[in-house]
């Protein structure tokens, strides 16, 4: 699969890392591609990655995973033009000032994204995950579960097998209106996760019998 991961940063690099060495088509869409972090961020992943423009990035991608910080989302895809009918994984969480969540109980960042890019196929997912697990390690011995959510079945099926490719346990949780529960979850896990008591790293799982 094709896939434009648009920003760098510890997400962007999680995902492109792990798909490419799937034997994905991974192109990171970044800002400044031409950039040292950058360049040496793609020759350290190696695996086939490229980066390029933001626009350029998306020619041609089954899936576009948006990663930046939520400030940069909306001009974020303002500049990747028209993505009407483009299978669109949101993992950002709408944070503003510190831990903060922007948007919440009526709304939601992944809504927002849904009215910014207009027509996209948006899924909300990976937004609970550490990006230090996006190589899809186990916990406690089980895999961690990702729970997705998206008005698209068709886009929901290529996100959500892409993301068990990676070795999460995925779960449908319905449409993008659960982003409005997904996100302050995110909140939850990032508390959790500065109890050092819990140990260097948490994840999210459900069980069911
Ligand atoms: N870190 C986590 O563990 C984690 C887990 C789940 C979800 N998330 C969510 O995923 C999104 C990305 O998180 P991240 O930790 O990968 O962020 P990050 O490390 O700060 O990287 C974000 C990337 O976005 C791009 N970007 C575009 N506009 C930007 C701007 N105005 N300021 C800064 N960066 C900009 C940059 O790439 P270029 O310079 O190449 O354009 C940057 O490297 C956030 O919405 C976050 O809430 C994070």
């Amino acid at each position: 699969m094709r896939i434009a991961v648009i920003g760098s940063g510890s997400v962007g690099a999680g995902v492109a890392r792990s798909w490419s060495g799937l034997g994905h088509s991974v192109v990171i869409g970044s800002r400044s591609p031409e950039s040292e972090r950058v360049v040496s961020l793609v020759s350290e992943i190696g695996n086939g990655v490229s980066a390029s423009g933001l626009a350029d990035s998306v020619a041609g991608a089954d899936v576009i995973v948006l990663a930046v910080p939520w400030s940069a989302a909306e001009v974020s895809l303002a500049a990747l033009g028209n993505l009407s009918g483009r299978v669109l994984l949101d993992a950002t969480n709408p944070f503003v000032k510190g831990l903060s969540l922007g948007l919440g109980h009526d709304d939601s960042g992944g809504e927002q994204v849904a009215r910014w890019a207009v027509g996209a196929h948006v899924v909300k997912a990976l937004n609970i995950v550490d990006a230090r697990l996006l190589d899809g390690r186990k916990l406690d011995d089980r895999e961690i579960s990702i729970p997705i959510c998206g008005d698209d079945k068709d886009a929901k099926g290529v996100a959500g097998s892409l993301i068990a490719e990676l070795g999460f346990d995925v779960i449908d949780a319905g449409k993008l209106e659960i982003s409005r529960l997904l996100e302050p979850l995110c909140l939850l896990m990032i508390k959790m996760s500065m109890k050092k008591s819990l140990g260097n790293e948490i994840g999210f799982r459900v069980l069911r019998d």
